[in-house]
Order: C-alpha cells, then structure tokens, then sequence
C-alpha cells in the first residue's frame, strides 16, 4: 500500500455547525469586511444538511451575512431541518416556537429576524409550515437554496407574517447555481457528488423530499476537490442520498463515470490522502467499486452499507430490492477486494409485519458480518410513505424491546472492533481539538475516534497513533514517538494501513 493511503471522515456535531468552523472560514473570505449582519444556521440530521447549509452561507455572503455561533441578535435564522425520523416536524414547530422571543428581542432593539425553514421538513410542510408558523418568513426545500438571495430580499420586502415559500424540483442544476467558491471545511471536508433517490423503499421520506437521483458531472466534482485539496482538506467524503448511484457525466462529455471511477480519479490529485464515501445502498455497489476498494489506496477501509433487515419478507416489504444473501456475498466480495474493510450499516426493527423470527433473521445476519458501527432505529411512520399505512404496525413495547436487543449486539461488536485495535499503530488525521488542554481528536482509517494529547501544530496531519485504550465510542492513543520528537513532516503523513483483516 502507498503512504498515500488512509482514513477518515470526522464526526460533526449535528445539532448545529461548530462556531469555530465558521468564524475560522468567514474570516477567510475577501467579503468579510463587508459583513454585517449575523447568520445563525441550525442543521439537522445527516452530513447532507451540513453540506448544504455551508453552501447556504456562501450564497449569502454576499448579501452581508455572516455566520454567527448563536441565534440572539441574529439577523436570520435558517433551520436546516431533517424529516427522516420520528416528530421531525413537531420538533421543528417547537423550535420556532422557541425562536418567537428571539424574535421580539430583536424587534425591541428596532431589527428584525428573518427566519427561514429549509431542508426536508420545509418541503414536506411547504405551506402549511407557512399557515401554522406565521413568524416564518421563508420556507425553502433542498432543490432551490441558489435562489436564496432572490428570496430573502423578497422575505426582506414582504414584512412579517407574509412568508414565501419555495418548494420547487427546479430544471435547472442547483449546483451550477450555487456560488464555485465554498469556505474552507478544514482537513476532512464533505462533498455533496449526488442528490435524491429513485428507490423508494417503501418507509423513507427522501425520495419525496429531495426528488429523483442526480450526479454533479465528474468534471465539476474534481474541481471542488482540487479547490478542497488547495485549502488544506486531506480527506473527502463524498455525499449522497444513494451516493453509489453516482452516474457523473464525464469531462468530456462521452458517457457516465460510475462511484469505482470516480475515486480513481479523485486520488489522483496530489495531496487528497482519503476518500470516503456516504451513503450507499447494496443494489449499487458494482464490480467496479469492488474493485476500487481493492485498488484505490486512499479509499479508506471502512463502508457504510445500510441493510435495514435481515428478513428477507421483510426486505421485500421495503422495497429493498436485495435479500439478506445477497447483502452477505456482496460484504464477502468487499472484503475479499479489500480485507481490511470495517463494516457499518442501518437497521430498522419494527417494520409492519415484522415477526419474532423476521427479527431472529436481523440478529443472525449482524452475528454473520460483523459490524464496526452501526445506527439502528424503532420503525416510524412517515406521512406519505406507502409503509405508513399498513394495518401491521408492530407495538411500540415490541420495537423498544428488539431495538434494545438489537443495540446490545450491535454495541458488543462495536467494542469487540474497538479493542482489536488496542496495540496496533494506526494513521490518524487530527482534525479538531478535544475537550481537555493539549488535546486532538482525529479519525482511524476505520472511522473511530482516536483522542491523542498532542500539540496544536499537529491539526490537520495524519499522523501515527499506538492505540492505548478502547472505549464504546472512542480511542485513546499515543503519538508515536520518533516521530513526535523528530518533527519530520513527512514521517507524519505516513499512513501505511496494512490489508490483513482487522
Ligand atoms: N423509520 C425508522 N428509521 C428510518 N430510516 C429512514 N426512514 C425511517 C423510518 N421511517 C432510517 C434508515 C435509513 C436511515 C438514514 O434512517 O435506517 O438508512
Ligand atoms: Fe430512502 Fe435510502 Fe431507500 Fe432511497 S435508498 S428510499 S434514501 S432508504
């Protein structure tokens, strides 16, 4: 394996992008002189959401936005908001509840607050968020933040209580629209190569929400890396709804590149040390990915496969379009390609019709792979969805019980996973500070976090870690040695992983 090789993705808090990123970057950018007025972003739910809100605060730059760590004396509030689970939108019509007091705060100083609601609720809501909710000025779904700055000076015009809605599946490419420039994400950045889904599992908003699959063309997707790469980014995770859909037409405008191909020409560019990407779906993963995880050396050894059940009934039932075979022959030909592979996936319980033994099949699927991570989720209906109305709905006590079943085995082997690593030396990308002095926390290849004490200086390098402890979540380690007091730059972005299985 080439030094080139490793890891990591960095988890981002999700209630809210971290202040420090943002006052980091908007200090950055030439129109900071010009920024006045304070941009408060909220994000829910996945990396997506992340994505885009960034996106959203460049749009907005240039009409003197500048992102702010706190709604008090904002003068806009943007909820980027997730509608994949559970009171998605309940939550939501709390929080701006919440926001009125900011609200009037500002309006007895003589300002005004615009608030505006984007993402998968605001499109699922559309109008009705804009009848329950009159404080909101602005509801926008995910296809048309390139015309936020048309739509927020219109919101500026209307004046309270006459909001605008914006819902639409636009012809024209949100992504050509939005600015080229995006703000430094720091060493381990996200970029969005695919949108929307045409699966429809028979449970999942998304393919409501976000509207049909979509790929940025390869040559827009390589030139945001190289502009990632050149502000300081080591690692990318590529994102999408169904991102192993990914069918970019390519620079030459001859054809499509599949998600295999793609991460081959990404790691061409000098200085990108590790690809990642999320999230995929069995049905899309080809010869060709399989054969770039054997390959590609930066593409980091660690996949996030949802499989949802291990029912086969079950499967069917969603609409999965794969059975628990076929999920397990394609995990043994990832993992014959690349040994080394840490796997993670989604699990469902509680899907309508679910039996005892639909469950047991779940349980027998997780013991036969063997997972690094997972998330797993009581089945919850959502309006629209075809699942939502079946008769069978499995009681709340029953999901709660194979939830709790189903996290306990999945936690055990999450710290089996995490203890394998104890004594190994893994390349880590420091990419944050840690809560206590002297602290960095940073990503294993394998998407754990490693807390070393280490100096500041080291932010943003890949380097060498002996792992010293295993926690359920978490990694504590030592940077090594020789290289810490060497200070040798290049010893540090070694990252040789090896290819026995972990
Ligand atoms: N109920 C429970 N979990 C869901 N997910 C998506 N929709 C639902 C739902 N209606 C989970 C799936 C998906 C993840 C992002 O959220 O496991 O992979
Ligand atoms: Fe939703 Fe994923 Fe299924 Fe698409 S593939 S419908 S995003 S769960």
């Amino acid at each position: 394996m080439s030094p080139r090789a490793c890891d990591s993705h960095e988890e981002r808090d999700n209630d809210s992008l971290k202040p420090e990123t943002w006052f980091n970057t908007a200090q950055r950018t030439d129109t900071t002189t010009a920024l006045k007025k304070k941009l408060y972003i909220k994000t829910y739910g996945c990396q997506m959401n992340m994505y885009d809100s960034a996106r959203m605060a460049d749009v907005l730059a240039p009409l003197g936005y500048a992102p702010s760590d706190s709604p008090e004396g904002a003068d806009m509030i943007i909820l980027n908001t997730c509608h994949i689970r559970e009171k998605a939108a309940e939550k939501v019509y709390s929080e701006l509840g919440r926001l009125r007091e900011v609200q009037a705060g500002k309006a007895e100083t003589g300002g005004r607050t615009l608030i505006a609601v984007a993402g998968c609720v605001a499109q699922a809501e559309g109008e009705e968020m804009l009848r329950r909710a009159p404080q909101v000025d602005l509801v926008v779904g995910p296809q048309t933040y390139h015309r936020l700055p048309e739509l927020v000076a219109r919101a500026e015009r209307a004046g309270p209580g006459r909001g605008i809605l914006d819902t639409d599946f636009p012809e024209e490419d949100k992504f050509d629209r939005l600015p080229e420039e995006s703000r430094p994400q720091g060493p381990a950045a996200f970029l969005s190569i695919q949108e929307g889904c045409d699966k429809f599992c028979t449970f999942c908003v998304v393919p409501y929400t976000r509207g049909a699959e979509y790929s940025r063309p390869a040559a827009d997707v390589l030139a945001e890396a190289r502009r990632l790469v050149a502000q300081g980014t080591r690692e990318i995770t590529l994102l999408g709804q169904n991102v192993n859909a990914y069918h970019g037409e390519v620079p030459d405008g001859r054809g499509d590149w599949g998600l295999g191909r793609l991460t081959r020409e990404l790691a061409e560019i000098d200085g990108l040390a590790r690809i990642r990407y999320t999230t995929s779906h069995p049905r899309d993963v080809d010869d060709e990915l399989i054969a770039a995880h054997r390959d590609v050396d930066a593409l980091m050894p660690f996949l996030h496969l949802p499989v949802q059940s291990g029912s086969d009934r079950i499967l069917e039932a969603m609409n999965r379009r794969h059975t628990a075979d076929t999920y397990r022959r394609i995990v043994d030909r990832l993992r014959e390609a690349q040994p080394n592979l840490a796997m993670a996936s989604d699990f469902i319980v509680g899907f309508p019709g679910e039996s005892d033994a639909d469950f047991g099949e779940t349980l027998r699927l997780v013991a036969d792979i063997g997972f690094a991570q997972a998330y797993s989720f009581k089945y919850s209906p959502r309006p629209g969805t075809p699942a939502s109305t079946v008769e069978t709905q499995v009681p709340e006590e029953v999901k709660k019980e194979r939830l709790a079943g189903l996290q306990q085995l999945l936690g055990e082997q999450q710290l089996a996973f995490n203890h394998r690593t104890v004594g190994r030396r893994l390349p880590v990308l420091l990419d944050r500070h840690g809560k206590k002095p002297g602290q960095l926390i940073g990503r294993s290849p394998y998407m754990q976090s490693v807390h070393v004490d280490a100096p500041a200086r080291l932010l943003g390098r890949i380097v060498d870690v002996d792992i010293t402890e295993a926690l359920p979540n978490s990694l504590h380690g030592r940077v090594a040695t020789a290289i810490c007091e060497s200070g040798a730059d290049s010893a540090m972005d070694n990252q040789h992983v090896e290819r026995a299985a972990i």
